[in-house]
């Protein structure tokens, strides 16, 4: 089990484009499984690749809560070849936007074809929660992040906290190497 850095915006690393993955290999399966063990530490429902660092087509999630028993999915290449017309609006937040929320509006229904950890193609239908979390993920693959969605006002107020916090925490770490 690896832990990963989980990069915090704003990082011109998020607005990054990612890359197709050419083949689930070894090395791949096991970015997705140290991803999920990431995803699980923060604690969080999805992760994807470019959030640690990685400009790859990957994403994990788990849209198990509480005691229910770990639903895990590892997703290379995801693609939604199917959306329903119907949309629904859900609370979400983001690990490298943490303790911001703001309510989206996505499709309710999807179905997604990607390849697994062992290179397998596979399609699923996805509603409720892990629709939102998988159309979530996948945004972060075009460089897209929940606060694109919502007014400018508004992203515009999260951003400039993240900023701020960011700017605190450069200082801090700043006088903690002048102080050693
Ligand atoms: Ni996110």
């Amino acid at each position: 089990m690896a832990l990963l850095d989980i990069i915090v915006a704003p990082d011109p690393r998020l607005k990054k484009k990612a890359a197709a993955v050419e083949r689930v290999d070894a090395a791949t399966a096991k970015l997705m499984a140290d991803m999920l063990d990431t995803m699980y530490e923060a604690p969080g429902v999805g992760l994807a690749a470019p959030q640690v660092g990685v400009l790859k087509r990957i994403i994990v999630v788990d849209p198990a809560r509480d005691e229910a028993p770990p639903a895990p999915l590892k997703m290379a290449n995801p693609e939604i070849v199917w959306a329903s017309v119907e949309t629904k609006i859900h609370e979400e937040g983001c690990l490298s936007l943490p303790e911001e929320y703001e309510e989206v509006r996505r499709p309710d229904k999807i179905k997604v074809r990607y390849v697994d950890e062992h290179n397998e193609i596979r399609t699923i239908d996805a509603e409720g929660l892990l629709s939102v979390i998988i159309q979530h993920e996948m945004d972060h693959l075009e460089g897209t992040l929940f606060v694109d969605h919502i007014s400018n006002l508004k992203r515009n107020m999260i951003m400039r906290r993240l900023t701020k916090i960011k700017k605190l925490d450069d200082a801090a770490k700043r006088h903690a190497i002048e102080t050693t």
